[in-house]
């Protein structure tokens, strides 16, 4: 039984955790346990109920309360903050009811109303127990005649078992260097991790993992989860005066206010969370199985791809496009993405964005004539667009320049030339879905590559009919209108999430994306660190990774495929200038990945030693029936002449028999894992070893 309750209790339980809260004593809602299942019901914790301490710290204070609303003698963070009609700025929530059903994925909702005004707090809980996750949101409801003000209103507050010192894992960075991973010990009072950007941005991502300090990669207590948003978002990991530990997690409340209306609701996006003992790896596999669960064709291999962007820019045209395309079928893509440049007027950054047709130009006879060509080659036909985006030089800006996020008294802040168009409004939505519509109704297309290259400034909504806070609210969900319409529309599209590299990378993108483009940065020894840092909360099928000529010193052609071929392998090169020798080697390392790519898309994957700010890294994945797997290990620097350290498998049949290409031996999996691999290679060498089951 996934939800047991008993008289105002429940145990929420997955496969190998449990989750318990309950009304207390006070009538509070409050948490009661979160860690691995336990054998007997009986076994769970009661709600805690707490008492004013001194007449410094009130009940409210003290009490682990499941959503508190910042209500009397309390200074935690809450997770909602109100100001009624009248004037009164907290919200008395107590509990009213609950409701369970059960399903695919079994559900509690528990219904919490302030005691004096007619509000009502629905909060949802929903058992992944496969997965070993619990997602939890909030549907905030005015039933009364009059509006309430919303001031915060987050997702979950997540509480930590009681004691020891808890560390947190976050990540930071910023364009070109996003998925930088760190540790920090958490210290009484509260270390906030947001998104202001209007995206979920390259600096931070709504990802936790919290420790006491004993896990590594393969072992210990990790407890994480993610935020399903694309917008701006806010990570609040507190440590009380009392020595609690909670993450309160949600949209950012920052410059954010929502006038609900009479009989409006409030719905706000998911936090999916887990706990497990394996280790921070095991953290990862769970999410990166969840994750796939929900891509759009996450069932399915995702095709080689080449990229036009890293070879020519804005310089595309039909005989260029033409000549490249040739190239890359004979070595073995799959699939061929024009990017930017294509549409009209667009021949560098400053003009074009918001005219969605193709260039007269560059293209006389439109884009049907390529298409063909590429897919007479026996390759599918991908483009790039940036649809939230405008040029001040385009048709749809003159047309249209009240139609950008902006304060009517400043200056309209342009970066990359461009600004944003306020999706929070219906007319821009519309326009969007109608002429992007058109395009791919019109045309051949497989993939579409979604960009978004700025963050906002002056974010401004004349006339906006609620309060003007709400444009960051109403922007992603405007996003999310436009991109899930389409998508509908276009099953046959494969769709990538791009914010000038990873800016935008989060579950609330995967209602409609299959894929992300991880970072500008395509050097591979910097890749290897971002791709690691991605790693940690999204699956190597969901991470494209092109081989291009970024960097100094290039590394050898193998070592840039090597570790392309760790996620959903591209290239984006100008493969007129390639030898037939790096045609060649080309080839054969696209034939390799076609092989082992069902084990890198769809398998477990193991990061046997980490990679950033490290010489020496190796990565592994294995199909989930453990028959097949494969390695692949990178020196990038060791100063000589230093002997490279063992390298243990993970994740194999510790009885079944495995051969590893480039060594005689045939040992068990136990052998593999704990006598440790030795690799003979130099500074800037790569690896990769399949692994077979062979008895
Ligand atoms: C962004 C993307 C790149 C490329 C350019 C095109 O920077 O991240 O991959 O598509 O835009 O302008």
């Amino acid at each position: 039984m996934p939800i047991l309750s008993r008289e105002n209790y429940w145990i929420l339980e997955t496969d190998h955790t449990a989750y318990a809260l309950g009304v207390n004593a006070r009538g509070l809602l409050v948490h009661a346990y979160w860690g691995a299942r336990l054998p007997y019901a009986a076994d769970y914790p009661t709600p805690p109920a707490a008492d004013d301490y001194a007449s410094f710290s009130g009940f409210g204070h003290l009490s682990p309360e499941e959503y508190p609303g910042y209500a009397g003698a309390k200074y935690t963070e809450p997770c909602l903050k109100t100001t009624f009609a009248d004037g009164v700025r907290d919200a008395v929530l107590r509990f009213d009811g609950a409701e369970a059903s059960a399903g695919a994925n079994p559900a509690l909702r528990i219904i919490l109303r302030d005691v004096h005004y007619p509000l009502t707090i629905v909060l949802g809980y929903r058992v992944h127990e496969r997965h070993d996750l619990i997602e939890r949101w909030a549907e905030i409801r005015n039933d009364g005649d009059a509006p309430v003000m919303l001031e915060r209103a987050w997702s979950a507050l997540w509480h930590l078992p009681w004691g020891g010192q808890y560390r947190l894992t976050h990540l930071f960075g910023r364009w070109m260097e996003e998925w930088q991973i760190r540790r920090e010990l958490l210290q009484p009072g509260v270390k906030v991790k947001e998104s202001r950007r209007l995206t979920t941005s390259h600096n931070a991502n709504p990802w936790f993992a919290l420790d006491r300090g004993g896990a590594d990669e393969t072992q210990g207590e990790v407890w994480f989860g993610v935020l399903a948003w694309s917008g701006n978002w806010k990570l609040a990991a507190e440590v009380t005066d009392y020595g609690a530990t909670r993450v309160g997690i949600g949209v950012n409340d920052w410059d954010f206010a929502w006038r609900l209306n009479a009989g409006e609701t409030f719905t706000t996006p998911a936090s999916v969370a887990g706990y497990t003992i394996g280790g921070f790896g095991a953290a990862s596999r769970t999410l990166h199985d969840f994750a796939r669960d929900r891509l759009p064709h996450g069932k399915t291999l995702h095709p080689v791809l080449y990229n036009s962007w890293e070879a020519v820019f804005f310089d595309v045209n039909e005989a260029a496009q033409m000549a490249v395309a040739e190239r890359a079928a004979q070595m073995g893509v799959e699939l061929f993405v024009m990017d930017d440049g294509w549409f009209h007027g667009r021949t560098i950054d400053n003009a074009g964005l918001g005219d969605w047709w193709p260039d007269e130009q560059k293209f006389p006879n439109g884009l049907t004539p390529l298409i063909e060509r590429v897919n007479a080659l026996g390759m599918d036909f991908g483009l790039w667009i940036e649809p939230e985006m405008v040029n001040p030089d385009s048709d749809l800006y003159r047309t249209h320049p009240d139609w950008v996020i902006h304060f009517p008294t400043r200056a309209r802040t342009e970066m990359r030339n461009q600004l944003i168009l306020n999706l929070g409004r219906t007319d821009v939505q519309d326009y969007l879905i109608a002429r992007l519509d058109k395009l791919l109704a019109e045309h051949n297309i497989k993939f579409i590559k979604w960009d978004m290259n700025r963050n906002v400034s002056e974010p401004g909504w004349p006339d906006a009919p609620g309060d003007a806070r709400e444009l960051w609210v109403r922007y992603v969900q405007g996003v999310y209108r436009v991109w899930s319409t389409l998508a509908q529309r276009h099953p046959q599209v494969l769709w990538q999430s791009c914010s000038g590299g990873g800016g935008r990378v989060d579950y609330g993108m995967l209602q409609m994306v299959d894929q992300f483009w991880v970072s500008d940065n395509t050097e591979a020894t910097a890749r290897l660190g971002i791709q690691e840092g991605f790693s940690q909360l999204m699956p190597a099928i969901t991470m494209e990774s092109q081989v291009t000529h970024m960097g100094r010193p290039l590394m050898s052609l193998p070592f840039r495929f090597h570790v392309s071929m760790m996620g959903v392998l591209g290239i984006s090169d100008d493969l007129r200038k390639w030898s037939e020798a790096d045609l060649v080697t080309g080839a054969e390392l696209i034939a390799l990945y076609k092989e082992i790519r069902p084990i890198v898309q769809l398998g477990n994957q193991y990061r046997l030693l980490p990679a950033q700010g490290q010489g020496f890294t190796a990565v592994q994945y294995v199909s989930k029936d453990k028959a097949a797997g494969v390695l692949f290990v990178f020196r990038v620097h060791i100063p000589e002449p230093a002997r490279l350290p063992p390298i243990y498998l993970q994740g194999l049949e510790p009885e079944a028999r495995y051969a590893i290409d480039g060594f005689d031996a045939v040992r068990s999996g136990a052998a593999w894992m704990h006598l440790g691999l030795r690799f003979d290679l130099g500074n800037g060498e790569s690896t990769v070893r399949r692994i077979r089951r062979v008895a």
